[in-house]
């Protein structure tokens, strides 16, 4: 028997997010399912806007998040998928065609594809000529067409002379990955592979008839919101928009002359994303900041507030979903997640500005998911590891790296030097 077959397999998550670092460890168990085993929160300093700004913050909450997970699953996190936003990520759609390799056989009519040819034309589909700073982060296959055949999920055995691709790229400004890599490797772990925050998200929440049949996931966080667009069982767009939660709470303090942390607590005690006619508009009283006089206000007029700023995220996500050129197709209309999400009403309000079914999404698909972990604001750590599920086979090695791997696995003197500068 090899060690393999008698350790645990355990998978983690890293989410650093602006207000939040997340950390869980879960474990595979004989059917494949995972179990959770320990979460860990922190809250987040070093990040703005999903990018790192401070590197010593960031690690120290790296470390507090990931100590607290340790604690509860009485195991340590060695490698970590870690998920990744910012508004540096760019995205975009393309093809990649090659002639299928003749192999052994010398009679046409077998030509049978072979994973080296889908190897092959994925690395056709990703051949864009792109910036020196930016990397390609995932390259998501949408379908194949082999000859005149389209709509292909899978070719391999498929026989035909002419291989396409269509694919989803995402790109990332390299320098921002590397930092994220930085600080989660100053924290003692390995990172397995950096995951488009929202991509993970979808792995949570989203049901595969929703991707099938069409939907958006929409993860308002405090930072960004992020985006991901299926349709046919395929990514067809991504974005993240550059604002969240914590814009609302900063036009909050700016208007009602308060501090950041009264704000969000007046946002998430008395604030609605849309004020219903059914509720009684309730006087709020707001404390003066050095020395100035309190003052009144009602929970109508907090949200009168709220409700312009979330419609001004809201359209831009709804242009966002425009450029897929499926969203008149998504049947399942929009799916919401993230912390932003647990304002008050907020499904009436996307409801009002998609004209779409709107659901809220909770992280599902690992057991033992409950209290802190089945909020929607986990919904990314927990779908790092049922991407890290998918991503890997039994033994925890990853099937198909990806294109951020090698960007990962070049950083290793570098990281060392840098933080021997650092400290
Ligand atoms: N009960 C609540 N009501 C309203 N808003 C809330 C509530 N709880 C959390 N939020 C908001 O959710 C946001 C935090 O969400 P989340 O934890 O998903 O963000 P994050 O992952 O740290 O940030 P990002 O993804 O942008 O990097 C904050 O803006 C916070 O104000
Ligand atoms: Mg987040």
């Amino acid at each position: 028997m090899t060690t393999h077959e008698t350790q645990p397999r355990l998978i983690s998550g890293l989410d650093v997010g602006t207000t939040k670092v997340a950390a869980v460890i879960a474990q595979v168990d004989d059917q494949g399912r995972l179990a959770l085993l320990g979460v860990g929160c922190a809250s987040s300093t070093g990040i703005r806007k999903g990018m790192v700004i401070n590197v010593k913050e960031t690690i120290a909450s790296i470390e507090a998040a990931v100590e607290e997970a340790e604690t509860q699953a009485d195991v340590k996190m060695d490698r970590v998928y870690v998920a990744l936003s910012g508004e540096q990520i760019r995205s975009m759609n393309n093809a990649g065609v090659i002639t299928v390799s003749r192999g052994e056989s010398r009679i046409p009519s077998t030509q049978e594809i072979t994973e080296d040819d889908v190897e092959r034309v994925l690395e056709q589909a990703k051949a864009i000529t792109l910036p020196a700073e930016r990397e390609i982060l995932h390259v998501l296959p949408q379908e194949f067409k082999v000859d005149q055949q389209e709509g292909i999920k899978d070719p391999l055995g498929h026989i035909g002379h002419r291989l396409e691709a269509r694919v989803h790229l995402v790109t990332i400004v390299s320098s921002a990955a590397q930092n994220m890599v930085r600080c989660v490797e100053a924290a003692g772990l390995y990172v397995e592979e950096l995951v488009l925050a929202p991509l993970a998200s979808a792995h949570a929440v989203l049901e595969d008839t929703e991707k099938e049949q069409g939907v958006v996931l929409i993860d308002i966080g405090a930072g960004t919101t992020d985006m991901i667009v299926y349709y046919d069982g395929g990514v067809r767009h991504t974005a993240v928009i550059p604002f969240g939660g914590n814009r609302v709470t900063n036009d909050i303090a700016q208007i009602l002359h308060t501090t950041f942390q009264n704000a969000e607590e007046l946002k998430q005690n008395h604030g609605f994303a849309k004020f219903p006619a059914t509720v009684k508009n309730e006087e709020i009283t707001i404390d003066g900041i050095a020395g100035r006089q309190p003052q009144a206000t009602t929970q109508k007029g907090l949200s009168a507030i709220i409700e312009p700023r979330l419609d001004e995220i809201l359209s831009l996500c709804r242009n966002e979903i425009r450029k897929s050129e499926v969203g008149d197709k998504l049947t399942f209309g929009a799916v919401l997640t993230g912390g932003g999400t647990l304002l008050k009403e907020m499904e009436e309000k996307a409801g009002e500005v998609f004209n779409a079914d709107i659901k809220i999404g909770y992280p599902m698909h690992v057991d033992g998911l409950k209290d802190m972990a089945s909020s929607p604001e986990f919904a990314t750590v927990t779908g790092l590891l049922l991407y890290g599920l998918e991503h890997e086979d039994k033994y925890g090695v990853p099937k198909r790296p990806g294109g951020m791997s090698l960007l990962i696995r070049g950083l290793g003197t570098q990281v060392k030097d840098f933080f021997r500068e650092l400290f």
